[in-house]
């Protein structure tokens, strides 16, 4: 009979644990958001705002032209087989020794604070690929990791220095795309080398051609490099892949409550 009870009672603690993290948790926090205070004018000049670009920075952004094209070649070339784009809750895991949510792990990029995904962030998305498995790291905040190194510069006094960095950001992720052992030797990533053109140079050549590094190993400059006079031109798939995955940073304030539950204040 004893053995009955404990039986019982460790059935029940393997359905309660998991329900507790997994539904009612989740399910306090979320009832009790409180609304994002709207800024409705500039604290310094009194200005009242445009109400449009309010909305850009409440809201998570829409996917329009190149970037809702290049989620639909993200679907198309099956990136999520491989890539995740949600950030599990901070508070269950036994890996919360390691800072930095959403980012990559090996400490080569800046930390940037990022919090766990919520249901907002995919409000604007017809399908929201959530992926299946992490065999590549999960991309909900890809775009910080290349925008190229912006620590201390202002968008008033480096413009340059921010275009260069961002130019730098974009051909790692060309890289990535053409020839991920170019970046990592170990990379197990496929090549996407048919998103790309090799054609010949004209004049000063694409601003966006594929700038290979002067290092390579032998063996990968003899297979990457092109023929003299030609260059690697990304395709407008490549290109709206770029502005997708380089856009990606799920970072928009939560506002009202998601489950339209009653903010506790009110209810008070
Ligand atoms: C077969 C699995 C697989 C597929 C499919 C795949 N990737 Fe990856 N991806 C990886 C692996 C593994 C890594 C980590 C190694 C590396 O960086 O090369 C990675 C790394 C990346 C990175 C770098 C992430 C970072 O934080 O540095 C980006 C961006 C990326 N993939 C985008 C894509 C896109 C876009 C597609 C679709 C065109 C795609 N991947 C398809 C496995 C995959």
């Amino acid at each position: 009979m004893n053995s009955l009870k404990n039986f019982v009672l460790t059935l029940g603690a393997c359905f309660a644990v998991p329900t507790y993290f997994m539904v009612v948790r989740p399910y306090t926090s979320e009832r009790d958001r409180l609304p994002v205070a709207y800024v409705m004018e500039d604290p310094g000049s009194g200005k009242a705002f445009d109400p449009a670009e309010q909305k850009g920075l409440y809201y998570p952004s829409v996917f329009s032209g190149d970037r809702k094209r290049g989620e639909e070649i993200y679907a198309r070339e099956g990136c999520a087989q491989c890539h995740t784009q949600v950030i599990r809750p901070a508070y269950a895991g036994i890996d919360q020794f390691k800072k930095g949510w959403g980012h990559d792990q090996s400490g080569s990029a800046a930390p940037v604070a990022t919090r766990p995904t919520y249901m907002w962030d995919y409000l604007h998305e017809d399908f929201a690929l959530l992926g299946q498995r992490r065999i590549g790291p999960d991309l909900a905040n890809a775009g910080y990791r290349f925008q190229g190194d912006l620590t201390g510069l202002t968008l008033a006094a480096d413009a340059e220095k921010i275009s260069a960095q961002k130019a730098i950001g974009l051909n790692n992720f060309y890289l990535y795309l053409y020839a991920p052992r170019v970046r990592k030797a170990w990379s197990n990533s496929p090549r996407y080398a048919h998103l790309f053109t090799v054609r010949r140079k004209e004049g000063t050549g694409a601003s966006d051609a594929l700038k290979l590094p002067e290092n390579l190993s032998p063996e990968l400059a003899a297979e990457l490099n092109p023929p003299a006079g030609m260059e690697i031109v990304p395709t407008s798939a490549a290109r709206a892949l770029a502005s997708y995955i380089l856009g990606l940073k799920r970072d928009a304030p939560l506002p009202v409550s998601i489950t339209g539950a009653p903010a506790k204040q009110e209810s008070k």
